[in-house]
């Protein structure tokens, strides 16, 4: 392979998958609905302001069921360490964020066998501190998310009639190709043998003309 190819490598890796570049951080909104009895994984992702800049983080997750006025603190993750601190989450929550590292961008929790009573909204707070040559700074963020729970898992009407234009779209698409291809195919045979004949014929009323009307001249050939 050549220099040039090899080029290519981190960029389809990148693009394939953004996390393998460093700081290409992508802050995507978690789901909100939960299946009972299934696992959950509620998102959470901060992006640092300055991905080349070295930073620790800590995450931290309150709940407020859905029918309560105030936020409790049910998870801590800190030091590479999470702590679940409600008796509600007891041996069912996981940290699914960032791995092996203090530097935090994904603070995502993992929540096992989901029951109604987890309806309701989960804030995420991250306090993250960027360290600099000569100081720190210390910066903090925080995410809302509401979680529905279901009964079972459904598919929203939007979303079955979005893959379905998906698939129509790419039918049509190819389906018009193909005959753009016939359509362009058969024009240029034709030009090309209209060309043949139009040549051909020009050639003979040349010929002829130079014969009927030239009488005496000689057309070099
Ligand atoms: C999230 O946590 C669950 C439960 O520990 C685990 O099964 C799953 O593989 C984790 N997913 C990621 C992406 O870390
Ligand atoms: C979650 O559900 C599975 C199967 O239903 C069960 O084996 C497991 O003990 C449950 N875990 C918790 C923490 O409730
Ligand atoms: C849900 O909450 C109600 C009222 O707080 C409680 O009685 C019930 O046991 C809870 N259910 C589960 C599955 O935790
Ligand atoms: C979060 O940052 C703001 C300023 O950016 C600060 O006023 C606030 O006290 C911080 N909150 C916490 C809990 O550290």
């Amino acid at each position: 392979m050549s220099a040039l190819q090899l080029l290519w490598v981190p960029v389809l890796l990148c693009l394939t998958h953004a996390w393998f570049c460093n700081g290409a951080c992508v802050e995507v909104d978690s789901d909100t609905e939960a299946v009972l009895g299934q696992g959950f994984k509620l998102g959470c992702i901060s992006c640092k302001m300055r991905g080349e800049v070295p930073a620790s983080a800590t995450v931290d997750w309150w709940f407020m069921a859905k029918g309560e006025s105030e936020f409790t603190h049910i998870y801590s993750y800190a030091d590479l360490t999470g702590y679940i601190m409600d008796d509600r989450f007891d041996e069912r929550l996981a940290w699914n964020g960032s791995k092996k590292t203090e530097d935090v961008q994904d603070g995502s929790i993992y929540i096992l066998n989901v029951t109604f009573n987890d309806t309701g909204t989960y804030r995420c707070f991250f306090d993250r501190t960027l360290v600099f040559p000569n100081y720190e700074y210390r910066t903090n963020a925080t995410k809302f998310i509401s979680i529905n729970v279901v009964g079972k898992a459904t598919r929203g009407m939007a979303s079955i009639l979005s893959e379905i234009m998906m698939y129509v779209s790419i039918i049509g698409l190819q389906l018009w190709l193909l005959v753009e291809m016939v359509y362009c195919y058969r024009k240029i045979a034709a030009a090309g043998e209209e060309a043949l004949r139009e040549s051909e014929a020009e050639y003979l009323a040349i010929t002829s003309e130079s014969k009927d009307n030239c009488a005496g001249v000689t057309v070099a050939e």
